[in-house]
């Protein structure tokens, strides 16, 4: 069902997300060369639990790790392990936490060490197309212009847009309605109004090739078909009367 939330609620929903910004602040000190993506989650999951939250992604659909993890050409739902960072590597960091009963969700792409300047470019367009999206993301709109917005930047430098994964309502539940695509979808249209009260996470996964992806057989790893880096740029944000607020913010200098 898709949840109209109340002040309380809504600040609820800032409390989780202050938790999953701080998070992420934390990945992006430790994204550093030699670091493994198992020792990334092992902190990640402590200070979640530090907050007195829980880790929304642990067990969600058998999901084995408290966050997610994704290296390179991986698009999303990388699993923590082995892997070792290295020079030159970009890793999407997704987390979310729950707090009395509020999910939190949010995800940035780091960079390790020396990352190609072609790279570093679609890291930052992938940021751009979120808020190209926000433009779109208060009352008088429509889901679809905001999948709108992020699609046109996107492909107006060249990459490709992920159809497979898209972004969601969240409150109660770590997915809720509505779909919100980061693309024009004609099976679903314009798509439900915006209101104020809506909170939905914003996601576009942005491919520097082509926007076909396949899945690994661990059943979760999300990685492009050829091979080219994918970055993931997502928020928690809640509609208002006008300007949407981000509740997952890293810090001001670097959302
Ligand atoms: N953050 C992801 C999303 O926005 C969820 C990760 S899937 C999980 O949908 F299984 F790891 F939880
Ligand atoms: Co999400």
């Amino acid at each position: 069902m898709l949840t109209i939330k109340s002040a309380a609620e809504i600040e609820k929903m800032r409390a989780a997300g202050r938790i999953v910004g701080d998070t992420l602040k934390l990945m992006r000190e430790m994204a550093q060369v030699g670091v493994t993506t198992a020792e990334l989650d092992k902190a990640a999951d402590a200070f979640i639990r530090s907050k007195g939250a829980v880790p929304s992604f642990l067990h969600y659909n058998g999901y084995p790790k408290s966050i997610c993890t994704s290296v390179n050409a991986q698009v999303v739902h990388g699993i923590p392990g082995k892997y070792v960072l290295r020079d030159g590597d970009i890793l999407s960091v997704d987390v979310g936490a729950e707090l009395n009963g509020f999910h939190g969700d949010a995800a940035r792409t780091f960079f390790v060490g020396n990352v190609a300047p072609e790279v570093r470019e679609l890291v930052k367009v992938t940021r751009e197309c979120f808020y190209e999206g926000m433009k779109f993301a208060r009352p008088g709109y429509r889901i679809s212009d905001i999948g709108q917005a992020i699609q046109n930047h996107a492909e107006s430098h060249g990459y490709g847009v992920v159809r497979e994964l898209i972004g969601h309502g969240i409150g109660t539940h770590m997915h809720e309605p509505p779909d919100v695509p980061n693309y024009y979808d004609h099976r679903t249209g314009r798509g439900v109004r915006l209101t104020k009260g809506m909170t939905i996470a914003v996601e576009p996964m942005i491919n520097l090739g082509g926007k076909e992806v396949f899945v690994y057989d661990d059943g979760w790893t999300v990685e492009t078909r050829d091979s080219l880096p994918s970055a993931h740029y997502e928020n928690t944000v809640v509609i208002t009367d006008d300007e949407p607020q981000l509740l997952t913010l890293m810090g001001v200098d670097d959302d």
